[in-house]
């Protein structure tokens, strides 16, 4: 029988776990402020690789995720003294845990999950199953351990809110009726917008994880040299589509000498292909925006990163007049596990808990309700 000491609704000590990926993250939030989020980065250890290898993502998962949830709870107690909050916390405070259901991989999920059962069975605190994109969507919500939100106040009132996420594994615009209630308006049709990044810095021999090493090599480029198409321009769904622009380059890239492939060469292409997929991106949020009319757009996934596509997303948004709200910190926006716990603090408030612990299961392939246009 789980402890029932739930009856805070504004301040749930939550901590929360993710092992969808490449990332072993743990976290401990309250409410939707952070107290702690930390985030073991397995990227050298795929590196040589050049993408993730699964079985190397779950043994690392198993070695660490001890580690570094002991560290969520000790930096989220000492963050509390420090900013004298009026929390302790420890097993015995914690309210709830938050794991990362789905969507990732299959074999990486299962050791958050079995990880957090044993928890939850231990220390008899109840579980809370969360959506790994819905983390993704409401990563603006999150507030610092103070409570304070930097760049305006995302509301969690204006609906509908829409949502853009672009990150390895997901390019998905999502209407946001109310909080946990979501509408999956387009996606991806083959390859996710990260995905893109990372296959075509492989291809120009530039390292993993290609999106930051694009963005960096496309700000002393021209976006226009190379006249690479638009992928899904002319297609009236909300959905995407990035592999034809990825074979596009393919095409391009071996159709040029070796010798003219000179640093120029590398930062043209690198902001041609940015300026591409950026306009993919825009187009279709273009559309979602006169379709649906959204009071305000939050953004998250790795993509998001990139300042030059946050700078288009921002320009459309702009036009419509609707405001953009991204997580208030870097570590919000890639994979983490505060964004599972500011998921589960609404999960909590209204009483979603999972009821058989047992029956919990990972599921990779878990979705939003998809309504197309
Ligand atoms: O959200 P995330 O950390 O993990 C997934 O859930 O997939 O996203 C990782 C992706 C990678 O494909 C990486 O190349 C991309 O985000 N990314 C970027 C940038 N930083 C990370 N893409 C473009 N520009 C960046 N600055
Ligand atoms: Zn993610």
């Amino acid at each position: 029988m789980a402890r029932q000491n739930i009856n805070h609704r504004g301040s749930y000590k939550i901590l929360s776990i993710d092992t969808s990926c490449d990332e072993t993250a743990a976290a401990v939030t309250v409410g939707r402020r952070v107290l702690s989020n930390i985030i073991w980065s397995q990227v050298d250890v795929h590196r040589p690789w050049g993408g993730v290898v699964p079985d190397l993502a779950r043994k690392e998962h198993q070695k660490h995720l001890g580690e570094v949830i002991q560290l969520a709870l000790a930096r989220a107690n000492a963050n509390s003294k420090r900013f004298r909050l009026p929390w302790r916390i420890n097993w015995k405070t914690i309210d709830a845990i938050a794991v990362t259901q789905g969507p990732g991989l299959a074999i990486a999920l299962e050791v958050g999950i079995k990880k957090a059962k044993e928890l939850a069975k231990k220390h008899r605190i109840p579980l809370i199953a969360v959506n790994h994109m819905e983390g993704h969507l409401l990563s603006p919500l999150a507030q610092n351990a103070k409570a304070h939100v930097p760049k305006g106040e995302p509301s969690i009132k204006k609906m509908p809110t829409l949502g853009l996420l672009i990150s390895g594994g997901h390019t998905q615009l999502v209407l946001v009726k109310k909080i946990g209630d979501y509408q999956l308006l387009g996606e991806t049709l083959d390859d996710a917008a990260g995905e893109a990044f990372d296959k075509v810095a492989k291809m120009l021999d530039l390292g993993y994880p290609g999106g930051p090493i694009i963005e960096e090599l496309a700000r002393q480029g021209n976006p226009r040299h190379f006249q690479l198409p638009v992928p899904m321009a002319r297609d009236s769904s909300l959905n995407f589509s990035f592999s034809g622009l990825k074979t596009a380059c393919l095409y391009k890239l071996r159709a040029i000498p070796k010798k003219e492939k000179d640093r120029q060469f590398l930062a043209d292409f690198a902001a041609d292909f940015q300026a591409t997929l950026a306009k993919a991106i825009t187009i279709k949020l273009k559309r979602a925006l006169e379709t649906y009319r959204p009071k305000q757009i939050f953004l998250g996934g790795g993509v998001i990163n990139n300042l030059y596509v946050r700078q288009q997303i921002r320009l459309v948004a702009k036009k419509y007049q609707v405001p953009v709200f991204v997580p208030f910190s870097r570590r919000l926006i890639g994979d983490n596990a505060a964004m599972i716990g500011i998921a589960a603090f609404f999960k909590a408030q209204k009483g979603e808990f999972v009821k058989n612990i047992n029956l919990l299961d990972r599921q990779p392939n878990l979705n939003f309700p998809f309504k197309p246009l």
